[in-house]
């Protein structure tokens, strides 16, 4: 079901499982952002406007008055982490934003402490903390992370909550037996399944107190049967998976540029060195495994070897992740594309993008959040594929094949969101002004 989203009333709360870079950048920003000490610069849900009607019209208003989202100065936060840091030292340590915008708002900072994780070495092998939920089994665990939930919408006096995963990548795993229903999973988290991570029991927690979940990561977190069915059935909104930042965004952009022209691809490189506690997670083969997966998918979705193998046929595409210490939060990713145009002749790209992985994963949060809190109160519940514009490797219904292009997704997104808003989609399908 669908329609035109409820109004919001009321404060948000967005849940993050970690408050790690990510988080805590997008939570200093969007304090900075509510106190006037910053732009909420990449951010479509802040800073973009939806033209409504043919061009001649010119009725182009923001987004975030069209759609109705929670203004910012609704907005409230909580999260979990393995480590017990507030949010101000877990932000000073992270290292992204510099200490003159974290000491007007330190006493904010300071008061959002994170609750005690769900947690277990076996899926995150480079990590260790202490502000940890004593062991016990899976459902136990699960049925703490929606006390913790209730609590804290009690705390905050909120309305209503999002969860957006913003902890650490964990291993790969591949969906079992025991992810294909509802049944089983229950089953599973009280057996003690080791197919569920704890990534897992944070997104079930979410679904069963009816609180829309998106997933930062690319390890499997609710991208299988059993919680796309419990989404289904709680009339909860899913999105997922992995934050689309750098390298892929690039790629994203870049190859359709190629295929719309019919330049061909012999091959594409791309490696990125990086000195965050991400990074030196993702130096475990296991995690890497997980974002490896996911970063590889997007060239062939979008390229279609099968419809042109003259032009992509062959191609060798490579990613590499290093964990570079000196480096910091702030990733060098490099590209090196080798195409070929007229008659075959070869021709080489070189993308060198020097980007803040953090900076440009908050303004994703925050539109996630926004734009989760929204289908929510549209009705939506389940995958939300027109959220695809901000994952590398966006979960989609069974059947339905991934779109990577940013375009076509950028498109739909806002197609969604005039539907949301009570508009016609725009088709481009009619000539000159009126189109
Ligand atoms: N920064 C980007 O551009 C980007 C892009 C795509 C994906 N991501 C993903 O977003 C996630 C966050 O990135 P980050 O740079 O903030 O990493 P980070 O290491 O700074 O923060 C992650 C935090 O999660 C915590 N954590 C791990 N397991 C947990 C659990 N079970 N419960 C609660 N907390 C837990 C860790 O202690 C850590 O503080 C990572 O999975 C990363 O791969 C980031």
């Amino acid at each position: 079901m669908s329609g035109k989203a409820k109004p919001h009333q009321g404060k948000l709360l967005v849940l993050t499982p970690g408050l790690g870079a990510v988080a805590t950048t997008f939570i200093a920003g969007v304090e900075a952002v509510r106190n006037g000490n910053g732009d909420p610069i990449g951010s479509l849900s802040q800073m973009q406007t939806i033209r409504i009607g043919p061009r001649s019209e010119n009725n182009a208003p923001a987004i975030k008055d069209f759609a109705d989202l929670a203004p910012l100065s609704d907005l409230c936060f909580a999260g979990w982490d393995v480590v017990g840091d507030d949010a101000y030292t877990a932000a000073k340590r992270a290292g992204v934003l510099e200490s003159s915008m974290l000491e007007p708002m330190a006493d904010f900072l300071h008061s959002i402490v994170p609750m005690k994780a769900a947690f277990d070495r076996t899926y995150v092998k480079r990590l260790e903390g202490t502000n940890v939920k004593p062991t016990k089994n899976k459902y136990e665990l699960a049925q703490e992370l929606r006390q913790d939930i209730r609590d804290k919408i009690k705390e905050t006096g909120a309305a209503r909550a999002v969860m957006v995963w913003c902890g650490s990548t964990e291993i790969y795993l591949q969906p079992t037996a025991v992810h294909q229903t509802i049944e089983t999973f229950e089953a599973g988290l009280k057996a003690n399944d080791e197919g569920i991570s704890p990534s897992q029991l944070y997104a079930y927690a979410a679904i069963q107190e009816g609180i829309p979940y998106a997933n930062g990561a690319p390890n499997l977190s609710a991208d299988f049967p059993a919680l796309e069915q419990l989404a289904l059935q709680k009339g909860v909104p899913l999105a997922g998976k992995v934050f689309k930042t750098g390298q892929t965004f690039m790629k994203t952009v870049l190859a359709p540029a190629f295929k719309a022209r019919m330049l061909g691809i012999r091959g594409w490189f791309s490696t990125n060195i990086l000195g965050n506690r991400d990074g030196e997670i993702l130096d475990d083969p296991d995690s890497f495994k997980a974002k490896e997966v996911t970063k590889s998918g997007a060239l062939d979705c979008i390229l279609q070897p099968e419809l042109y193998p003259k032009l992509y046929g062959n191609l060798y595409h490579k990613v590499r992740i290093n964990y570079y210490p000196p480096r910091g939060d702030d990733k060098e990713g490099w590209d090196n594309i080798d195409i070929t145009g007229w008659l075959g002749y070869p021709m080489q790209v070189k993308v060198d993008f020097l980007c803040r992985d953090s900076v440009l994963a908050a303004p994703i949060v925050l539109d996630l959040a926004l734009f989760l809190d929204l289908a929510g109160r549209a009705g939506l519940s389940g995958i939300q594929e027109w959220l695809s514009f901000y994952f590398k490797s966006p979960h989609v219904e069974v059947g339905h094949v991934q779109e990577h292009d940013l375009f076509i997704q950028h498109m739909r997104l806002k197609n969604r969101l005039r539907v949301l808003g009570g508009a016609e989609p725009i088709t481009h399908l009619a000539e000159g002004i009126e189109d």
